[in-house]
């Protein structure tokens, strides 16, 4: 837990002194603890020290975590106990329920500030950054220069050189990589943070960069450091229950595995979107259904996961297929469609943050990948996986703006990748697989619809009937295929 802790710091910049370590490590939910905390300060320290944890007075408000008497006493202050057990799944971060967004220019204005904010904030621990300036002043230097900024614009210009525009709260600045500097290569997208190490230009008019820096996710050697959890996870995509195309053998053949030796390996099942196939999502859909009918296709599917067993505690998310709204990030089932399904279920937005046994889980439907494909070079929709490692290197799953992914702009940019999970899975684009990127463990889980009309048409092969598996205590996967 102290390593757990002092990573979590670590990515936030802060230290911890050890006294303080001591305090936090002495209440029921160091985690929970600390991250109150943090929370309840109005500048972030460098140093967390034990002073902090003594003044710290949780809000009423606030749920605090159960923490000894004796601190107790040091904070004199209401607590309220949350305590995470072991069989539940904790909501860390999640739209449903917090959307205020009307879409208007102000409500864009706040959400594009807020990413620029969060991101900056991670590019501005690097040390090649250190120093940076605002973008207006970066062409004021007649020395090395860092800057923070978002992309407004990239083009490339007649003699093959790239030229960019880059913005910040106070101005813009052109930012030009010559085509012989290998970050000409980059692919940079519109609206992602970037960090610039660069020159001002001798007319004074535009930056030169050097060297271009990603906020990425820190390097963590080893992945998921071994906890006693004997709990396992498992990841089921893109159901598409309504579909003509619906695989149900496969279906089958896994639902007779969950009942018989699975029972007592899962505990957890997520299905991250297009739990169904939906009503008018593509021109002709209506010759590719089985099932015409929105809520008896929610129906159909609340007939089939009745079937997973009891010891398993069912996660659903909703995609671009299903009946919500479909700008993200998006709110969970109305309450019409929630209320089919067994109680026991948990119903939650797109994207969402969770945790299980102490691993932090980001589970997002995925429809940026149609974009990132289009937006950077060599991605395709066979390796999905490596679109999600341009996500967690921009640290946002969807940066782009205006292309096929819709955005609400709510009060904070929740497509920011802002806590490094353990694992990050997508689904979406229907391939199946696992990797590891610099610790994170990545899942792309598969579908249980095979080839449509429209996939065949655009040469697409999806992976089917497969479930990736996560232990979540030594953090090995592995997919099962029952196609
Ligand atoms: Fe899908």
């Amino acid at each position: 837990m102290r390593d757990r802790i002092l990573d979590e710091l670590a990515n936030e910049g802060i230290l911890l002194e050890p006294e303080a370590a001591e305090l936090v490590l002495a209440t029921d939910d160091p985690l929970g603890f600390t991250r109150s905390v943090l929370a309840s300060m109005t500048q972030q320290p460098l140093v967390l020290t034990a002073e902090h944890i003594h003044g710290f007075r949780p809000s009423p408000s606030v749920p605090a975590p159960v923490v000894p008497e004796a601190l107790h006493e040091l904070r004199n202050g209401p607590t309220v106990p949350t305590r995470i057990t072991c069989s539940e799944i904790k909501v860390l971060k999640d739209i449903t329920g917090n959307s205020t967004c009307e879409g208007n220019i102000i409500d864009f204005a706040r959400c594009f500030n807020d990413r620029f904010k969060k991101i900056k904030r991670m590019l501005a621990r690097r040390h090649e950054l250190a120093g940076c300036v605002s973008v207006a002043k970066a062409t004021k230097f007649d020395r090395e220069v860092r800057m923070i900024g978002m992309v407004n614009e990239v083009r490339t210009t007649k003699n093959g050189h790239k030229l960019i525009e880059v913005e910040d709260e106070e101005g813009r600045c052109p930012v030009l990589i010559l085509k012989d500097n290998p970050f000409a290569q980059d692919s940079i997208v519109s609206d992602e943070v970037i960090g610039i190490v660069g020159k001002s230009a001798k007319k004074g008019d535009m930056v030169v960069l050097n060297e271009l820096i990603r906020p990425d996710v820190p390097l963590r050697g080893g992945g998921m450091q071994p906890s006693d959890s004997s709990a396992s996870i498992a990841f089921m995509s893109d159901v598409h229950v309504g579909s003509n195309t619906f695989l149900k053998t496969p279906w089958d053949n896994m639902m007779h595995w969950l009942k018989t030796e699975g029972k007592d390996e899962i505990q957890y099942l997520v299905v991250p979107g297009d739990v169904v196939d939906g009503i008018g999502i593509f021109p002709g859909q209506e010759e590719e259904l089985e099932i015409d009918d929105i809520f008896m296709q929610y129906q159909a599917l609340a007939e089939l996961l009745k079937e997973v067993p009891d010891g398993i505690k069912l996660m659903v998310q909703p995609g671009n297929h299903d009946a919500v709204r479909p700008a993200e990030p998006q709110p969970t089932f109305p309450k019409e469609l929630v209320n089919m399904f067994d109680s026991s279920i948990l119903f939650v937005g797109n994207p969402c943050y969770f945790e299980v046994e102490d691993r932090k889980i980001l589970s997002y439907h995925g429809r940026s990948l149609d974009d990132w494909v289009g937006a950077v070079q060599g991605l395709n929709y066979n390796n999905p996986l490596e679109g999600m490692k341009e996500m967690l290197k921009r640290r946002h799953l969807a940066p782009l703006y205006g292309g096929r992914t819709a955005m609400a702009p709510e009060k904070e940019d929740y497509l920011v990748i802002d806590e490094v999970p353990d694992i990050f899975v997508a689904g979406h684009v229907h391939g199946a697989g696992i990797t590891d990127y610099r610790g994170v463990k990545l899942i792309c889980a598969s579908t249980w619809q095979a080839q449509t009309p429209f996939q065949r048409m655009h040469n697409f092969n999806p992976d089917p009937g497969k479930l990736p598996i996560v232990h979540l205590g030594t953090g090995r996967a592995k997919m099962l295929d029952f196609s």
